[in-house]
């Protein structure tokens, strides 16, 4: 039996992964709440079912997407809250098995995952809106059993029936009514035994903390936030505006390549994962906005991808976190070890300087080059400056400094403020 770190090692040695939200929702254009956020009774919904048909090689066209922005892992809506099942299962009808394409989904992607090598992912609603039960226990206490119980028999078909499955992430755990925090979530879904089962049939998996239980991870949505010491974490984020998982027609609110470096770097200076959400046209593929958006981001990271992978805190800090407005203006650093990588945004010219350094620098080059640059440190003062930079940024986006330091680095104090003036 793996320990908590052993089984989450992946996980932080990939720090990027890709989300995909896919579903009849799509079709609409308009998110995937719109079932709900239009109270479209699901006999008025269901005939999207027989109109589901993405193009044969989505699957695969998601995963190679993934594979070259650089990330490690995949995560799919096998089933959104609106019910309807991207694999075959033996307690639905309303599955892309047995409607429209035809075609078990799920089964798809799994294989187009491992062929890009990368982890994969399930996301699972617990919630499905055409249960009243789910709505009015008291009204439908029958379907609300009915309800956990298919709950259970799909998670139960989703770690069976497609070999290893890395990571599991639950949604959708809240109550209808949003009353009772998560004890009452935890006893409505039997989040318990539930996950007693899904760790019996993957002994290794990683499981979100959307079923009311904390289990192995935090996922906070549409924000950049540290990791709990020791505990794994990852900020899901949309690509376009924080509305739209799903494919939405008039998507406004981009994010820029520079915004999504950005919040990857951030999310690996605060040892979290940043996971990027995609939603795919109603054939499956991938509109051209985000198709660019990733393919920049993976550019940038084959040549930084040494300050983002497994990366850790690092002292120096610099100016990424809120309220650090004195120091490091450039960027953030993240830290591997001994080795500094100072992720400068605000691009300084052919000199970098950094304060407050506690430790010494024994050499830095530019991580994407190897080019050498001039290390001269003043231990008593902690200044540190690097020179011979380009006069132009290396790369557009943000260009990175590696800086190998004699021990792991450290902030140094500074007891007397005025020290600098005289
Ligand atoms: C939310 C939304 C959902 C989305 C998810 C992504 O909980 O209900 O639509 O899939 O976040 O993490």
């Amino acid at each position: 039996m793996k320990s908590y770190s052993e089984r989450l090692e992946w996980f932080h040695a990939a720090r990027f992964g890709i989300y995909v939200h896919y579903g009849l929702y799509t079709l609409l254009e308009r998110g995937e709440w719109t079932m709900y956020s239009e109270r479209i009774a699901p006999q008025n919904y269901d005939y999207l079912a027989d109109m589901f048909q993405p193009a044969v090689n989505a699957a695969q066209e998601w995963c190679s997407l993934a594979q070259r922005a650089g990330a490690k892992y995949i995560v799919l809506t096998t089933r959104h809250h609106e019910g309807f099942s991207l694999f075959d299962s033996a307690y639905s009808d309303f599955t892309s098995a047995k409607r429209g394409c035809k075609r078990d989904i799920v089964r798809e992607y799994v294989e187009a995952a491992r062929n890009e090598g990368l982890k994969v992912g399930f996301y699972y609603s617990l919630l499905d809106w055409r249960y009243p039960g789910y709505f009015n226990e008291k009204k439908y206490p029958e379907n609300k059993e009915a309800l956990v119980q298919y709950v259970h028999n799909q998670v139960r078909e989703l770690m069976s029936n497609y070999g290893k499955i890395d990571l599991l992430e639950y949604d959708g755990g809240w109550m209808a009514d949003l009353q009772g925090g998560v004890e009452r979530q935890i006893d409505f879904w039997r989040s318990r035994e539930l996950n007693r089962m899904v760790r019996s049939l993957q002994p290794d998996i990683i499981i979100n903390n959307r079923s009311g239980l904390e289990e192995d991870l935090d996922t906070p949505e549409q924000v950049i936030t540290q990791a709990r010491p020791g505990r794994g974490c990852e900020s899901c984020m949309c690509i376009g505006d924080s509305c739209c998982w799903g494919y939405t027609r008039f998507n406004p609110n981009w994010k820029t390549p520079v915004q999504l470096i950005q919040h990857l770097v951030n999310a690996a200076q605060g040892e979290a994962n940043y996971l990027l959400n995609i939603g795919p046209q109603p054939d499956g593929r991938v509109r051209i906005e985000e198709v660019e958006r990733l393919q920049a981001v993976g550019d940038w990271l084959k040549d930084n991808e040494k300050a983002i992978r497994n990366s850790q805190r690092c002292e120096l800090i610099g100016s990424s976190l809120p309220g650090v407005v004195d120091l490091n203006l450039q960027g953030p650093w993240t830290r591997r070890g001994k080795i500094g990588y100072w992720c400068m945004f605000r691009y300084p010219g052919s000199t970098a300087t950094a304060v407050k350094v506690g430790t010494r620098p024994l050499r830095a080059r530019l991580l994407a080059t190897g080019q050498e640059l001039q290390v001269e440190y003043n231990a008593i003062s902690g200044k540190m400056m690097l020179k011979g930079l380009p006069d132009l940024p290396q790369n557009p986006y943000c260009t990175v400094v590696e800086v190998e330091f004699e021990d792991i680095p450290q902030l140094q104090a500074e007891p007397d403020l005025a020290a600098w003036l005289v």
